[in-house]
């Protein structure tokens, strides 16, 4: 059952919609909400002029929380409970696809979810509910793939002394709570500076992603909405964190031909086959007063662009567009 704070939560606005509205204007059509979430971006589509939203997400938990206006849009949504990389399963041939990355600020406050090392909870992370929990990450991982995560989905530059640290305290008992790991990162890393974020920051974001396959998600998921939309259908992606925001940026610089320097034209053509344009020429971020009325909108960057009629490209390597690659876990 979710708490009164939640739900008043989920009426927070949402990161950066102005400026994604403004560039989508007119707004008409089939739009994919691929994180409904709150479903802030869905409402938002739907009262600028979308006609149907198809409103996916992976947590099987945010759907109930629609219930309380979902019957202000009639026969205008579709909720679809499945990760974004599944979307060509559900929809082709739509205006509009968008993300908006990461975690709800709904899932980080409920401790029971185990995302915030501020709050005591069971070491879960998982967006979806199922598969293995950051805790199964964490006492089994081996020591080089663990260190390998910090760095590389964290940037936690005490990747080494952490991973270290970890597997030495878990010979002598498991990891289960989200504050019995924070502690142990307090306890190798240097106290924190005042403005500097809390140590446990960038080793929390780093087991999240790994746990929910987060970048793999956001690299399929990327193709597959290349497939599903239609010529002049938008692109729109808000991110987080600057891992994440160079591989949309990377996505949207080869779909522009922009990546490569060889030529790439079709033979016989002097048309290059570029699958988008883009609309935002350069990442879009929040103003000073959206930052100052919402914490998580600080790191936020949008990147629009617009679909070709070319047929889809073929499929790039993790290694083209920077996903970093971290082995088996
Ligand atoms: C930042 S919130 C979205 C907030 C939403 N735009 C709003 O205005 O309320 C991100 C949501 O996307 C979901 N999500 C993250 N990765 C996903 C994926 N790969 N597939 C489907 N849903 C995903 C999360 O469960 C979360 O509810």
């Amino acid at each position: 059952m979710m708490d009164l704070d939640l739900i008043s939560k989920a009426d927070h606005i949402p990161v950066l919609i102005e400026p994604i509205i403004q560039n989508i204007s007119p707004v008409t059509g089939v739009w994919v909400d691929a994180t409904f979430g709150a479903g802030g971006y869905t409402r938002a589509l739907l009262d600028a002029g979308a006609d149907f939203v198809f409103a996916i997400d992976r947590d099987p938990n945010v759907f109930s929380l629609a219930e309380k206006w979902l019957g202000q849009y009639p026969d205008r949504i579709e909720l679809i409970n499945d990760v974004f990389s599944n979307l060509e399963k559900y929809v082709d041939d739509v205006n509009g696809v968008v993300f908006d990355l990461g975690v709800s600020s709904m899932q980080l406050d409920q401790a029971t979810r185990g995302f915030s090392f501020l709050k005591e909870g069971p070491l879960d992370m998982r967006m979806s509910q199922t598969g293995p929990t950051a805790a199964d990450l964490v006492n089994s991982a081996s020591e080089k793939t663990l260190s390998n995560i910090l760095y590389f989905f964290g940037e936690e530059r005490a990747s080494r002394r952490l991973a270290k640290a970890i597997t030495a305290r878990r010979e002598r008992a498991f990891f289960e709570t989200t504050t019995d790991l924070a502690k142990l990162i307090e306890s190798v890393l240097p106290r924190s500076k005042p403005g500097q974020s809390h140590p446990a920051t960038r080793s929390f974001q780093a087991l999240r992603i790994a746990v929910n396959k987060e970048y793999e998600e956001l690299f399929n998921g990327l193709f597959s909405a290349e497939k599903v939309l239609s010529s002049e259908g938008y692109l729109v992606v808000v991110t987080f964190h600057s891992i994440e925001d160079r591989i949309v940026k990377r996505f949207i610089q080869a779909r522009t031909g922009k990546l490569y320097s060889t030529n790439r034209y079709l033979p016989g053509s002097d048309v290059l086959p570029i699958q988008f344009t883009k609309v935002t020429r350069k990442a879009v971020k929040p103003t000073a007063s959206e930052m100052s009325i919402n914490s998580r909108a600080r790191s936020a960057k949008l990147r629009i662009a617009k679909r070709t009629d070319f047929n889809p490209g073929k499929n790039l390597t993790f290694d083209e567009l920077n996903v970093p690659i971290v082995g088996e876990f």
